[in-house]
């Protein structure tokens, strides 16, 4: 008799996952934030423990709720401490899927008091965050590297683009210039890019079923 669990692709792999927005203090009241609903980083966890895997899930502030034995959650607030958590789960993973909305720039001086209003217009001065995912690609040796590209215009280059300056083995093209994709929603139309350049062009789906075809994809690319 045979082990159901051995039916399990991913049995014993480890995943890292990271999801939902970044938030980047102004002030101890207010930061620069997104509408990323964390929706589709928390589909691919749940994807991932179904198949077997031992999921460690990064999440910035989102609403979203998960229950399950093989998935080990990570709250952080910003890019820096999704940067650290990532790393310091990066060594043990056999897989990472980064599909946060990380913050490209955060406020270079963060004010330890709430600024009170004065003048008519008031800027505050922007500094790059640390790309996570690719610091990981600058690092990785055995793992399978997944990252997502969200473009409104000249998707597939920009997509190919980030997948080769980030060093990865497959890109989640999430155009929004389609209905019904990106976020908030429950659906997304995504298009798989491959280190080898295969272009796999989804239908307008479930996030949930988005989610099982990129964990097929891996799989089919790691037994490649
Ligand atoms: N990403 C990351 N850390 C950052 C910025 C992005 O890990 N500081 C990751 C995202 O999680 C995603 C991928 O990089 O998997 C691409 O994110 P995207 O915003 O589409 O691209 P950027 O490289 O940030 O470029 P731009 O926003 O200018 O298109
Ligand atoms: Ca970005």
């Amino acid at each position: 008799e045979k082990d159901v669990l051995d039916q399990l692709p991913l049995r014993g792999k480890k995943i890292l996952i990271t999801a939902g927005p970044t938030y980047e203090a102004i002030d101890p009241v207010r930061f620069i934030g997104n509408h990323s609903s964390g929706k589709m980083g928390f589909e691919i966890a749940k994807a991932a423990a179904n198949l077997g895997a031992e999921v460690y899930l990064i999440t910035g502030p989102t609403h979203q709720k998960v229950s399950h034995s093989l998935i080990n959650v990570a709250h952080v607030t910003s890019a820096s401490e999704m940067y650290d958590a990532a790393h310091s789960h990066f060594n043990a993973a056999d897989i990472a899927v980064l599909s946060a909305a990380v913050a490209d720039y955060k406020p270079k001086n963060v004010s330890d008091k709430k600024i009170k209003k004065a003048a008519s217009t008031f800027s505050i001065e922007l500094e790059k965050t640390k790309d996570i995912l690719k610091s990981l690609g600058a690092i990785k040796k055995h793992q399978f590297l997944v990252g997502f590209a969200l473009e409104t215009n000249n998707e597939l280059d920009n997509a190919k683009g980030k997948l080769k300056v980030k060093n990865l083995n497959l890109i989640v093209l999430n155009s929004l210039n389609d209905k019904g994709a990106g976020f908030g929603g429950s659906t997304n139309k995504v298009t798989f890019i491959t280190d080898t350049e295969q272009v796999i062009e989804h239908q307008l789906k479930s996030k949930t079923e988005v989610a099982q075809d990129l964990m097929q994809q891996i799989i089919k690319q790691q037994h490649a």
